[in-house]
């Protein structure tokens, strides 16, 4: 049994895993604690509202003493933190949010953390805080690079690859100062249901499905390691479970594709559906396979990310050998589960495109010269 306080449980990922942990069954409490920002979504948690081992606090991670009182009324003891500022673009176009909420946010959690459990001992039993983070901290590999492990060196680029990286080194230091039981895990880019959709895969099938353009920044040969959301949150539960405290997990599909590949595949998939279903089709009327034309035509190439890193690759060996961890979907079955999720959830990505994400949409894309 565990007391669970999940930061971002609104958000992609974090509500996957929400979902994923009460569908175990596991006895204890719940909490969601999630400021609602433009990517947190209350909706996507619409399938557990009714558990009574759930509960949601509207909250900011860097009010303090807020997260404190949660772990002491609460009898918390398990912090799961994916609450963050996620979008490298946006943290290009205004950092500030980035540090506030990655770093400062982290850092009061942490405090909370060590207060109530290291100092107040007001929680019986093994307790952990769990930190989610990101392969971008080790930054850019060349092609034939070997894949980002535990021990690479940390050289983040982008403003929210910083903050990440900064939020890693806080959680170390507790650790090894204070003593505070930690593990962090480092995943590759995460695909699947509920993802919000200014990402990149999220993005191509909405907008092949409104029949608009498919930005492709630069010359779209990135490189990303791909993994489906639900074995993310197995991850994270197999590191709670049998992890070893203070220690660090990269987690990742062994799964590389180009952007470009993928863009194809995305457009080669909402054609094969729409062309097999003509209700489908009548329902996205602006997309070009209700016309019979190819998704692919809205391909559109555009002026490349500042400081784009070229590729990512996990090396998932110490979780593989030691916590016996392995993805349990193939990206074959999970990019067709995740545009058939997004097919049949269009009221769910509707109503979180709403006028401010449009306005960030219009300012932030500029054709290629
Ligand atoms: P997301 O942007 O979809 O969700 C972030 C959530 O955090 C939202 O619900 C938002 O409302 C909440 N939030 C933001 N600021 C907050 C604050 N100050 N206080 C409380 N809540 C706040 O992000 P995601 O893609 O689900 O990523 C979750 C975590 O996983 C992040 O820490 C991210 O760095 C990490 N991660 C993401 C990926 C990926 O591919 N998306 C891969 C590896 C690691
Ligand atoms: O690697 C893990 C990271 O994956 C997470 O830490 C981040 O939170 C998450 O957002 C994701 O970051 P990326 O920058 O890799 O994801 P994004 O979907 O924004 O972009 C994926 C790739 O596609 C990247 O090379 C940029 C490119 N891209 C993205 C968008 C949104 C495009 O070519 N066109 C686009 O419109």
């Amino acid at each position: 049994m565990r007391n669970l306080l999940v930061t971002g449980g609104a958000g992609f990922i974090g509500a996957n895993f929400v979902q994923y942990w009460l569908q175990r069954g596991v006895e204890g409490q719940l909490t969601v604690l999630d400021a609602l920002t433009y990517a947190g979504n209350r909706s996507s948690l619409a399938s557990v509202e009714s558990d009574s081992r759930f509960s949601f606090v509207h909250g900011d991670i860097c009010t303090p003493g807020l997260a404190e009182s949660l772990l002491r009324e609460r009898r918390i003891d398990t912090i799961v933190h994916f609450a963050a500022e996620s979008h490298v673009d946006r943290s290009i176009s205004g950092p500030d949010a980035f540090v506030t909420t990655n770093v400062i946010g982290t850092h009061e959690l942490l405090k909370a953390a060590r207060t109530v459990w290291l100092q107040e001992q007001a929680v019986e039993g093994p307790v952990r805080f769990h930190h989610v983070s990101t392969d971008e901290v080790y930054g850019t590999l060349a092609p034939d690079d070997p894949a980002f492990h535990e021990a690479t060196p940390y050289a983040p680029n982008s403003p929210y690859a910083a903050s990440k990286a900064a939020s890693d080194h806080l959680v170390r230091a507790y650790h090894h100062t204070f003593g505070l039981p930690i593990t962090t895990t480092n995943c590759s880019n995460n695909y699947g249901p509920f993802h919000f959709p200014e990402k990149l895969i999220p993005l191509v099938i909405v907008n092949i499905l409104d029949g608009k353009p498919l930005p492709v920044y630069g010359d779209g040969r990135q490189v990303r390691d791909w993994l489906f959301v639900r074995d993310h949150a197995r991850a994270i539960e197999v590191v709670l479970e049998r992890g070893r405290v203070g220690e660090v997990y990269n987690v990742g599909g062994r799964n590389e594709w180009a952007n470009i590949d993928i863009v194809k595949l995305v457009c080669a998939l909402v054609d094969e559906r729409l062309a097999a279903d003509a209700s489908l089709a009548a329902r996205f009327s602006a997309s070009p396979a209700s016309r019979g034309a190819a998704a692919e035509s809205l391909i559109t190439y555009v002026t490349d990310r500042k400081g784009h890193d070229r590729r990512y690759a996990i090396d998932a060996t110490k979780i593989e050998s030691e916590l016996g961890f392995i993805p349990e979907e193939t990206f074959e079955t999970g990019i067709r589960k995740t545009v058939d999720w997004f097919l049949s959830n269009e009221a769910w990505w509707r109503a979180v495109m709403d006028g401010s994400y449009l306005r960030w949409l219009e300012t932030n894309y500029a054709p290629s010269v």
